[in-house]
This record gives C-alpha cells, structure tokens and sequence, in this order.
C-alpha cells in the first residue's frame, strides 16, 4: 500500500450488494423465487421464503455499476467491495451452480478492473471497486468443483474474498465435508463474507405470528439470528482449532453473538459432550472473527468492539492473546446497499449516515479508532496484497 494511501482517510464500504446483470437476466428468467417479475410498470424481486408474495421494489441500483459509483459518490465512499446479494447460487443444481459461480466470477473481476482508480496522488494502482467472488455452494455438488472456484478466485485480482450463506452445502457450516473448503479458503488468505437468509427458516412462520409487519421481523431478528446460529455452530465444530488463519467477517455486527459469547462459553463448559471439545474458550473465538460496522448505534457499535477485543484476553496461551483494546481492528464501515433505501425521495440514505454517525459518535473512540473502522482496517484486510 502506498503511504499516501495511509495517510488519507478512506471511507471503504465492505458490505454492499449488487445483482450482476447476468444473474438478474436469470432471475427474470424464472417462474418461482426467487425471482425478478414486472407488476404494473416496476420489476419487483422475490427471494425471501417468508416475505409477502409482492416481494420488494427493485431496479438499476441493483445491477448498473454506474449507479453503484453514483451512490458511492452521494456518500463520499471512495471504495467498496461488493458481493452478490442472497440467496446466490444456493437454490440451483451442482451443474447450474458450479457453471454460473464460473462465469459470474469473471464478470465480478470485469465490474472491478475496470473501474475508476480512487482519485487521490499516488493511488493510480487502487480502484473503486473490488468484489467478493461466489462458489458453488449446493448440496451434492463434488467438493473438488468448490476447489476448483476457489482457485479460480484466487485468480482474479479485484476478488478478495467470497461470499457465503449459512447452509453451506446444505448441512451448515459445521459440515465435516467442509473442511478441505476452509483449507483451501485459508491458504487462499480469502475472506469470508459470512450473510444471512433464511432467517428462522420454517420457524418463521410460528415465531413471527400473523400480523403483517412487512419484513421487520425477518431481517431485524430473523437475518443476525441466523449468522449467530451459523457461526456458533462453526466455533463448536472447532474449525477455529483446526484452521486458525481463516479471516471470517459477520454481517450485521455477528447478530446477537457479542451479546451471547459469554453464555455460550458458560454453557460449553457446563456440558458434558462439549465442554473438552474445544482448544479455548468460547470467547477467544469472538476475537479471531471480523464484524461489519453495521448495526446503526454508537453503544452497539462500542459493545462489539469491547467483546471482540475482551475474547482475546480467554486465549488458553500466553502467546495467543492480544491486546483488549484493539476490538476496533476488527469492525469494518458498510452499508448494505441496495437494500434500505430511504422511503422518501432522493440524496444521503439514513441507514448509511446512522451508521457512520454510530461510529463517529463511540464513547472513547479517537479519530485513529473511528479512521480504522471506516476505511483503515478495510484497506488493510482486503488491499494488502496485490491488486
Ligand atoms: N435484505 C436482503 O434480502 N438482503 C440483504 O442483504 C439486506 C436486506
Ligand atoms: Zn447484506
């Protein structure tokens, strides 16, 4: 990285979403969700199993790159690192799948070499965007076909990583089938954009109940219920132990997984099948994961960073643990575009200013942690290496 790049603060988006043309000319393509269908004069998208059959407005933020760079610019956000946006690949065939992860990779790389470069002295070699590739995650599918994508997004230089939902293969991220996956993710020092879905899956229906309360519930509790589910379920398969490099970052802030780490690490130990399980305490784990800023409150934001950095201090030795107060070093700026967009008309989106104003406004951060969280850490964990 050059040193000019250090020295201005850049503002790095690391959760925003796109449907690359490809993959909404497939949407459109399809009869059941999800799917991308007209109603009246506005294509409307599906994918949601527990939304309301009227689905959600949709249009060109979603696939034109311009309007990506267009809404980067509202917000004075110099570089994202967009992802495919849910469900992904998760509802196809092995063949269908592995085909399509294929080629929507390369279109991901085109999208991102050919961007504009951040405009500041000295940056001509860092563009504005750069992506989370996908892999084929479907049940049956070979895993020598996961490894092959893997390999093939190592390949492309403006992919730093994937994205994944928390089926996986369709058992869930404790899937022993997996592991030759996080190997090869690791040695690949690929990051893991670990998003939710599903929500509750078929408890939804019972949990949510039956007054309509549009799509509060689903995303509000059901989306950081289910990365909480997934990723605890990943500490207890001890694929930490086995894999201490995997750099793996948590949608909205890990859920409720800050707030639950201790419980967990009380349960683990009070259980009989678990408790020798594990080289450390539930909580160290906490510390190894990376989280987006995305969780709209200072005192959310100042909690997260506090429980991350707190878990270093549970590493069994003394060489694993860090520095508690370094939890910020781990939180990185998003924005979930194009999703929560402002009700009312045009200019600066809320959700985006709530965030940054959340982490502007910690109790006891200085510029050095608030400049970390909203590009800095970015810069470092994705634009290391060669670009
Ligand atoms: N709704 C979704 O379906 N996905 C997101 O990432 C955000 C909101
Ligand atoms: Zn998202």
């Amino acid at each position: 990285m050059s040193n000019s790049l250090k020295l201005k603060q850049l503002l790095v988006d690391i959760h925003t979403h796109c449907y690359l043309p490809r993959y909404a000319a497939f949407l459109r393509s399809r009869s059941i969700a999800p799917k991308i269908f007209t109603s009246g004069d506005r294509e409307r998208l599906l994918i949601l199993d527990d939304e309301p059959a009227t689905g959600r407005p949709v249009g060109p933020q979603y696939w034109d790159r311009n309007e990506k760079l267009k809404f980067m610019d509202t917000h004075d956000i110099d570089i994202s690192i967009v992802s495919t946006a849910n469900p992904w690949l998760d509802f196809l065939p092995p063949d269908k799948a592995h085909t399509l992860a294929t080629e929507l990779n390369v279109d991901l790389e085109e999208y991102c070499a050919t961007s504009p470069v951040v405009s500041m002295p000295g940056s001509h070699d860092i563009k504005r965007l750069y992506g989370f590739g996908l892999l084929p995650l479907v049940p049956d599918i070979p895993v020598d076909a996961i490894l092959q994508v893997i390999k093939q997004i190592s390949s492309l230089s403006h992919l730093k990583g994937v994205i994944m939902g928390t089926k996986a293969v369709g058992k869930g991220l404790d899937d022993p089938s997996l592991e030759p996956v996080w190997e090869a993710l690791s040695a690949a020092g690929l990051v893991v954009f670990l998003h939710p879905h599903y929500g509750l899956g078929s408890g939804a229906k019972e949990a949510w109940g039956n007054r309509d309360n549009g799509h509060v519930l689903s995303l509000a509790l059901g989306f950081p219920m289910e990365t909480t589910i997934a990723t605890t379920r990943l500490i207890l398969a001890g694929v930490y132990d086995r894999h201490p490099d995997l750099k793996i970052l948590l949608a909205h802030s890990g859920g409720a997984l800050p707030q639950l780490s201790s419980r967990l690490a009380s349960c683990i130990s009070h259980d009989p099948v678990v408790s020798s399980r594990l080289q450390h305490d539930a909580r160290y784990y906490v510390s190894k994961l990376y989280f987006d800023a995305v969780n709209y409150g200072p005192e959310e934001m100042g909690f997260v960073a506090d429980v991350i950095g707190r878990g270093s201090a549970y590493a069994n030795s003394q060489d694993q643990r860090g520095d508690r107060m370094s939890g910020y070093t781990r939180m990185l700026f998003g924005t979930d575009h194009p999703f929560f967009p402002p009700l009312d008309g045009e200019g600066r989106w809320k959700s985006v200013l709530e965030n940054i104003r959340a982490i502007e406004g910690v109790k006891g951060w200085g510029e050095a942690e608030k400049a970390a969280v909203l590009g800095g850490n970015a810069l470092e964990l994705f634009l290391q290496g060669p670009m």
